[in-house]
């Protein structure tokens, strides 16, 4: 497991200030008032609180933001952080707020005393999505992080009350997990056997294998695997919590490796493709999130898990496959995987669960990032309302999402002068004529978004809410969406 934080609810007694150990952490609002923790901590100090609160220092202060003080006067405490706070602040700003305490706090032990019921769960929530820290793999030196107190007026209430946001952390770590994998601990069955756990969750699990699948016609996805010792499969996670609808679908590029195959990337930057299963790990954090909640949806994820790798056995530029559907494809790159994966699970989706609408996530192509960069997830529908719903929950969310054009004139690009469709257009619109390739295996009635997250699954600076690495983008926004548009009664 990777570090992140252990939370504890604890009731508030302005007389245990004192000898709180660790960091202690109070609010200030912008105006300089002070909540009964921040009146007790500016007793203990004889007035440094609001001493600053009336200085140039403090006014200049953006609302969010926190100074320390070390060694404070008739405290245990290492140190104070006093965090200013405007009275009417948003969902996003208090999230932020958390996460700049998160940078102020680093793996010390601190105390939280946010006494404003409002707004404790969203602080928490941005302070806990940056305390994650992926350190499987170093062998010294390794700090857990220390335990963090959430000091309130009714401890029980309070955790009940941070359940729901709790539930979506731990989905975004568990994509983290994955997504931060490297491709040799990370096979497609390990991947499988990850999966497999969140049976213990509620979460139903079926694994389709080599033999099922070709059963099943899948070629297109059977082909990319083809030159790889981990066996190609497809995990299907249903979590029924909504009675008898038709469940969302959300599907997942899950490549564990993506070398190019035959049509091999150069060696710079090839060990990045390791997240080339980002959209799987989303899937898959997504599902247990649902889970933990207890979410009143039907949501069913599949995620298709191969590893693209070159060898006598790969399958060769030119090759044609049969996919599912019965449409054939020429592969004209076997770099141009993910769509061949995509295609079968797709198809089998639609054919086997009858889904009311479904949403794809893919870290589909180098294209997307040259057009939005690591800001935006490429966004592209057949569907109008679905497409804007999506868009107004990853807004909610602040995971930056931007919709993306479709039309014939690019589908022309991608027929094959042997086969019924290609795999790969011409150099323009790259990002578009992959999600053009994914629509030919979409029925004319489904509603249907393509994510390409390419360029927001893995990043190489941190993020407001995450370190250097996997991101967990789309955990948030995909759960938003639940809540708002599949949910029997949201929580
Ligand atoms: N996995 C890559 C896309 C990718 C690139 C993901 C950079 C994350 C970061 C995908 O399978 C791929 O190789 N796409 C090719 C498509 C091309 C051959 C048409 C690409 O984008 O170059
Ligand atoms: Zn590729
Ligand atoms: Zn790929």
């Amino acid at each position: 497991m990777s570090a992140t934080i252990s939370l504890k609810f604890k009731s508030f007694n302005a007389d245990h200030i004192a000898k709180l150990e660790g960091k202690t952490m109070v609010v200030l609002s912008s105006a300089g008032d002070m909540d009964a923790a921040g009146m007790k901590i500016d007793q203990l100090t004889q007035g440094a609180l609001s001493y600053f609160a009336k200085s140039e220092g403090f006014k200049k202060l953006k609302s969010g933001e926190i100074v320390e003080f070390i060694a404070p006067l008739g405290m245990v405490s290492q140190s104070v952080l006093l965090l200013k706070l405007d009275f009417d602040v948003s969902i996003n700003d208090l999230r932020k707020a958390g996460s700049n305490l998160a940078k102020s706090v680093g793996k010390e032990a601190v105390n939280l005393l946010i006494l404003a019921e409002n707004n404790f769960a969203n602080i928490l929530f941005g302070f806990t999505l940056r305390q994650y820290d992926f350190n499987n793999h170093k062998s010294k030196n390794i700090k857990d992080f220390g335990t963090v107190s959430i000091f309130c007026n009714d401890p029980k209430i309070a955790k009940e009350q941070y359940n729901h946001l709790d539930a979506i952390a731990q989905g975004v770590f568990f994509t983290r997990d994955l997504v931060n994998e490297p491709a040799n601990v990370l096979t497609t069955e390990e991947f499988a056997d990850r999966l497999e756990a969140l049976g213990d969750l509620g979460v139903k699990v079926k694994i389709l294998d080599d033999a099922d699948m070709q059963r099943l016609g899948m070629n297109a996805l059977l082909g990319v695997g083809m030159g790889s010792d981990s066996p190609s499969k497809i995990v299907v996670m249903e979590w029924n919590g909504g009675g008898d609808e038709a469940p969302l679908a959300l599907v997942g590029k899950g490549v564990v490796f993506d070398s190019g195959g035959i049509s091999l990337k150069p060696a710079s930057g090839m060990e990045d493709m390791t997240m080339d299963m980002g959209g799987a790990g989303v899937v898959a954090g997504v599902m247990k999130t649902l889970a933990l909640r207890g979410a009143k949806a039907n949501v069913i994820g599949l995620v298709g898990l191969v590893e693209n790798m070159p060898d006598a056995r790969a399958q060769r530029p030119g090759d044609v496959v049969i996919s599912m559907k019965g449409d054939t494809i020429e592969v004209i790159n076997t770099d141009a995987e993910g769509r061949l994966v995509l295609a079968d699970v797709l198809w089998y989706v639609q054919q086997t669960y009858k889904p009311c609408a479904i949403i794809d996530l893919a870290t589909l192509t180098g294209a997307i990032i040259v057009g939005l960069g690591h800001e935006n997830a490429g966004v592209f529908s057949n569907n109008d309302e679905f497409c804007n719903d999506f868009i107004a929950a990853a807004n909610a969310e602040n995971e930056g999402a931007w919709r993306m054009p479709m039309g014939d004139a690019y589908a022309k690009l991608i027929k094959s002068r042997i086969a019924d469709i290609m795999n790969v257009g011409g150099r323009t619109a790259g990002s578009i004529t992959a999600a053009q390739f994914l629509q030919h295996f979409i029925e004319p009635d489904m509603p249907w978004i393509h994510l390409d997250i390419a360029g927001v699954a893995s990043v190489k600076t941190e993020t407001d809410f995450s370190p250097k690495g996997a991101t967990g983008w789309g955990v948030r926004s995909l759960n938003r969406l639940i809540v708002d548009k599949y949910e029997k009664s949201s929580n």
